[in-house]
């Protein structure tokens, strides 16, 4: 984090960064829900209800600044993995979330996006996103792609064998298959790399998340549990990228 940015109030380091090119998509993988309830002796679940407050102040946060995109990471394809009471939670909170959320987001001009597997949600769940997706569809703001049952080897998987299926009818020649064929292929076609990964409570790792898209991007790990990751630690992101001299492999 650089020193002088650090220093400057919220309405400051808001100033600053609004002067310089702001990332274009800002993706964040949103971890330590659990240990910041742990850390309260509450039940982890009482740390993603106030990860959903986080996500709501951080999406107002992404519009008013102007982002063309943000990303969350909201259910990995690996969480399933977690006790049968936190997963059927976690599905819960996160239909709930999306309806009470989606006339301030129709209001707010916000698209909403869904990558992962969708079909494999309980049909309450996969209605209410879709009723989302199609209420927000025409809107020209902020996209806002919600990763929900998502994982990246599973999707680079699934756009290989779609490709693969294009060569075997004829369709498709190999030596036409290069890197935008394949992102086209991608549950996240259509959406530009992000310029900005966060990832929260301070793990070093990757999870799975956006691998091919991810190649150029710029990663920003804080130790701050998701649930306490506010507007201001967005803003110190975004003016520790724009400090950033990014290359792409160039000198
Ligand atoms: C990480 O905490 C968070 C998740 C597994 C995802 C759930 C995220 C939310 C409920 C935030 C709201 C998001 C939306 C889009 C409504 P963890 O349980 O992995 O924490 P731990 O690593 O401390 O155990």
């Amino acid at each position: 984090m650089s020193r002088a940015t650090a220093e400057l109030t919220e309405e400051a380091l808001l100033a600053a960064i609004k002067a310089c090119p702001l990332p274009r998509h800002a993706a964040i993988i949103m971890d330590g829900n659990g240990r910041w309830a742990r850390g309260r002796g509450l039940p982890r679940i009482a740390g993603h209800r106030e990860g959903v407050k986080a996500a709501r102040e951080i999406v107002r946060a992404a519009g008013r600044l102007g982002l063309g995109y943000l990303t969350l990471y909201a259910f990995s394809s690996e969480n399933w993995s977690r006790p049968a009471g936190e997963v059927e939670f976690l599905m819960g909170l996160l239909e709930s979330s999306i309806d009470r959320e989606l006339p301030e987001l129709i209001e707010s001009n916000v698209r909403l996006r869904v990558i992962g597997r969708l079909e494999a949600l309980a049909p309450s769940v996969r209605r209410g996103v879709e009723r989302a997706l199609e209420a927000t569809r025409a809107n020209s703001g902020l996209t806002l792609v919600i990763a929900l049952n998502y994982g990246a080897r599973r999707e680079l998987v699934e756009a290989i064998r779609a490709l693969a299926r294009r060569v075997a009818a004829g369709e498709l020649a190999p030596e036409a298959i290069d890197e935008a064929r394949l992102a086209e292929h991608l549950d996240t076609r259509g959406v530009p790399d992000p310029d900005l990964l966060i990832r929260t409570s301070g793990e070093m790792r990757i999870s799975n998340f956006l691998l091919w898209q991810i190649a150029y991007t710029e990663l920003w790990v804080t130790p701050t549990l998701w649930p306490d990751f506010s507007p201001r630690d967005l803003y110190q992101a975004i003016a520790d990228f724009q400090q950033r001299s990014r290359r792409f492999g160039g000198v």
